[in-house]
């Protein structure tokens, strides 16, 4: 068996002959980088005249990439020279390594590798594009199982400039580390990580979707609110409904469901009935004109927002423990201060919840909820503000909060009670799979705000935003929705519970194991 980095060559440096399996989407991304990098590569497909299509379709790809200025004529030229189809596998016998993105089907996989693995030489790299199933399920049946390793690369693979070189248990360390050479080769970051459901990126991103499902079922906001907090608020290019519109339904709830399921029903990545209803009904997003949202002539449907009423409160009293961004926002606001003790009877009071619901706060600081609302201030407040009501605050009074926080011109979401409203609950979640992600040892921290930085394109990596919200910060967010919910779905994970307890940036990793301990 091949384990030694001696047995391989060195793929960060040495001429290398790579085939790649597979002339679809995928297949032609890894061809295209590839080229461009310089390999000579070997393009197969069991389609009939599969490879020679791609091949083609790939040529004129370069020739148009040239024509847009992004090419030298030089450089397209000299990578179309690069790539050439082949008919048959035997072709591929003298490949370094091989790249599979075939159909995502185990058996399919397992035969090809099978088939493989009697043509080529030992030293030679077997590495599976698979975005969902175990790399060790498909080594695992192979007469060289070390040589076989994840390869997992993003649409569209020139853009998505990220690739997981993934260990499965059997691999040879050799192998993986061969990989990421390749990976930054190729002009790639490469990281690396243990097989295991989702990998880095798509582990992940299990946060975003199903907590913003999480916050419509339970009826806090509508879709689109959602989605417009966590634009304006929490800074993400689109919200989580947009985002299911674009990926479709049909795509990204079979993957909710199994990375659940593959992690035996982890409640962190649990999904919600609505998205299984939306596919049966075919509301699956974009491409066929309807999801979350509705496209006519593909542009998406424009939902207005509530104007901010004429009404004010006569005062606002804020509770003691606001912060200071918000005591300077309502100073500007134009409606009178109550700075008693306790507030005044005509006076809107306003708590800041961290984790909490208002409800809770109400009750904390003896506040009447019926007069009762609270504020997200732990994002920014300059382009959306968030009201929520407790379910006993009077419609008067919550439109003279929204009049209020609107009175600048700012737009103003109203929402209803929420243990950590809707960005803190949907960006500790993220922090915390990420930390539970560090913690299961399945990248080190700094591969993860890397790839998720590159895969997800967050506003922040998701450790990195952790350390920039403050651990402790994030702790309470979760310790609180977690004591409200009693959803072992918001249970800190370990990793996050002692950085924070010891002042340390979740980017720290631990000191390895003592040898032989
Ligand atoms: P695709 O359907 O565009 O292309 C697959 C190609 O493989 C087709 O040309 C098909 O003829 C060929 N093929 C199927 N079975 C074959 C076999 N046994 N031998 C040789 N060729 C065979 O699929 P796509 O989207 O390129 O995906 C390929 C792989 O990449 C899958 O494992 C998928 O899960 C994975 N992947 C896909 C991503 C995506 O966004 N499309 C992202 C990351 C990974």
């Amino acid at each position: 068996m091949q384990t030694d980095h001696k047995d391989f060559k060195d793929f960060g440096s040495d001429r290398l002959r790579l085939g790649v399996i597979g002339a679809g989407v995928m297949g032609l991304g890894i061809v295209q980088i590839a080229a461009l990098a310089g390999l000579d590569v070997l393009v197969f497909d069991a389609r009939p005249n599969g490879a020679a299509q791609g091949c083609e379709k790939l040529a004129a790809t370069l020739r148009s990439l040239h024509e847009r200025g992004k090419l030298s004529a030089a450089q397209a030229a000299t990578a179309t020279a690069k790539f050439e189809p082949v008919t048959t596998l035997e072709a591929l016998r003298d490949c370094d390594v091989v790249v599979e993105a075939i159909v995502e089907d185990l058996a399919a996989k397992q035969a090809l590798f099978g088939e493989l693995e009697a043509l080529v030489r030992d030293d030679c790299v077997l590495a599976s594009n698979t975005s969902s199933l175990s790399v060790t399920a498909i080594a695992a049946s192979l007469r060289v199982p070390a040589r076989v390793a994840g390869f997992h690369f993003f649409n569209p693979v020139p853009v998505m400039k990220v690739v997981e070189a993934v260990d499965g248990l059997l691999t040879a360390p050799a192998v993986t580390l061969n990989l990421l050479a390749l990976g930054r080769r190729l002009g790639h970051t490469a990281v690396r990580a243990k097989d295991t459901p989702g990998f880095i990126v798509n582990h992940a991103g299990r946060g975003f979707g199903t907590e913003g499902l999480r916050i419509l079922s339970e009826g806090i906001a509508e879709f689109h609110d959602v989605d417009r907090v966590l634009r304006d608020v929490a800074g993400f290019v689109v919200g989580p409904f947009e985002l299911m519109d674009i990926t479709a339904l049909d795509v990204s709830h079979p993957v909710m469901e199994s990375i659940y399921r593959q992690y035996y029903d982890e409640p962190r990545y649990r999904p919600q009935p609505l998205t299984r209803q939306m596919l049966s009904a075919g509301l699956v997003g974009r491409k066929v004109g309807r999801g979350f949202y509705r496209y006519d002539g593909g542009q998406k449907q424009a939902i207005a927002e509530a104007p901010a009423p004429a009404a004010r409160p006569a005062a606002v009293w804020l509770a003691p423990d606001v912060p200071t961004s918000l005591r300077a926002l309502v100073a500007t606001l134009g409606t009178p201060v109550d700075d008693g003790t306790v507030p005044r009877a005509d006076s809107l009071c306003v708590v800041a919840p961290v984790g909490d619901d208002a409800t809770t706060c109400a009750q904390r600081h003896g506040l009447d909820a019926q007069r009762t609302v609270a504020v997200e201030t732990l994002f920014d407040l300059s382009r959306r503000r968030v009201v929520m009501t407790t379910p006993a605050t009077t419609a008067a009074w919550r439109d003279a909060a929204h009049g209020l926080f609107g009175a600048d011109g700012v737009p103003v979401t109203v929402i209803r009670d929420s243990a950590g409203l809707v960005a803190q609950r949907v960006v500790a979640t993220i922090v915390n799979i990420a930390c539970d992600i560090a913690q299961q040892r399945i990248a080190t921290p700094a591969d993860i705000d890397l790839a998720v930085k590159l895969g997800l394109n967050y506003p922040l990596p998701p450790l990195a935003w952790g350390d920039r919200l403050g651990a402790r910060t994030v702790l309470a967010i979760l310790e609180r929705m977690h004591a409200f919910y009693g959803d072992p779905r918001y249970r800190p994970s370990p990793w996050l519970k002692r950085r924070a307890l010891l002042g340390l940036s979740l980017l720290v990793d631990e000191n390895p194991q003592q040898a032989g301990g």
